[in-house]
């Protein structure tokens, strides 16, 4: 469908981020009588794992909320009629989530976005005030400080290097520099611990675990807007995909892999 280009749902769909997702939904015991907040929801891949932990629970509600408008589109489909817990979705940039949801939740689920927000004190004060006191903040990344295990570094430079090349003798094109998203800061697992802390949270389950990126995860990452605007920015989606994904494409084979390890890190807290 034309407008569900580049979303994230086709990487969303493979299974070793499914899977890394549906363990942090475990991790949460999400359950019976919870509203719960999945924070950051894109298309409603995670939504759509709470609701099936949900199926015979009863009086639970699901939020999903999101900024972008067009994924909260593919979200409602997905989620349309297939479901038979309460699922509600609310556009909001999950920096004011306090004042987008007004009843206060028993869990807030964050999959794979808290590394989106560079002001992640005021997001913590923002989830806070959204949670019942001895409520639970559950969210994982695969962008903090270790997430790339040192052989790895490898790949990620031969892509990048391939995929420019094809974008400047496919296409003529270069990535502009003036569109250049700014470099996050990644955060190490105590740099985390730490800022749980600050917020009045105390984490109660963490966990790092290794996880097989596949190639065909890489190609689908490939076609998704924010990842080509921060890889390739002021280059045309169409254009800049394509690239990617010849990089990706020439690395696998030059280095004969199946997958690159990429580590995934997995935090339960609790609002004390
Ligand atoms: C990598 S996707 C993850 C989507 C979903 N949690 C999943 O795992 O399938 C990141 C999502 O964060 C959303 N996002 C980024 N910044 C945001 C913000 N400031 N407020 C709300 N949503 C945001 C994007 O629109 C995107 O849908």
């Amino acid at each position: 469908m034309a407008s569900h280009n580049y979303s994230f749902k086709s990487f969303s769909d493979n299974d070793f981020y499914s899977e890394q997702n549906a363990d942090l939904v475990d991790m949460a015991e999400v359950g019976s009588g919870q509203r719960i907040i999945d924070l950051a929801c894109g298309t409603g891949g995670v939504t759509k794992i709470i609701a099936a932990r949900l199926k015979d629970a009863k009086d639970s509600v699901v939020i999903g909320i999101d900024h972008s408008a067009s994924a909260l589109k593919q979200a409602v489909e997905e989620l349309n009629d297939k479901t038979s817990t309460v699922v509600e979705f609310v556009q909001s940039r999950m920096e004011d989530i306090s004042d987008s949801v007004k009843e206060r939740a028993d869990t807030v689920i964050l999959c794979n976005a808290i590394h989106y927000i560079p002001d992640k004190d005021s997001l913590l004060t923002e989830i806070f005030n959204t949670l019942k006191p001895g409520g639970k903040l559950a969210f994982n990344t695969t962008f903090f400080e270790g997430a790339h295990p040192q052989e790895t570094q490898t790949y990620y430079r031969k892509w990048m290097l391939k995929a420019t090349r094809a974008l400047r003798n496919d296409f003529g094109l270069r990535p502009s520099k003036e569109n250049k998203v700014q470099a996050r800061k990644q955060l190490t697992p105590e740099d985390y611990k730490e800022l749980l802390e600050r917020h009045g949270f105390k984490i109660i389950k963490q966990n790092i675990s290794t996880v097989k990126f596949t190639r065909a995860g890489f190609l689908d990452i490939s076609t998704f807007s924010d990842f080509i605007e921060g890889t390739m920015p002021g280059v045309p989606f169409e254009k800049a995909s394509a690239a990617l994904q010849k990089g990706v494409n020439q690395a696998f084979e030059e280095m004969k892999v199946e997958w690159i390890p990429r580590n995934w890190l997995d935090i339960v807290a609790v609002r004390i």
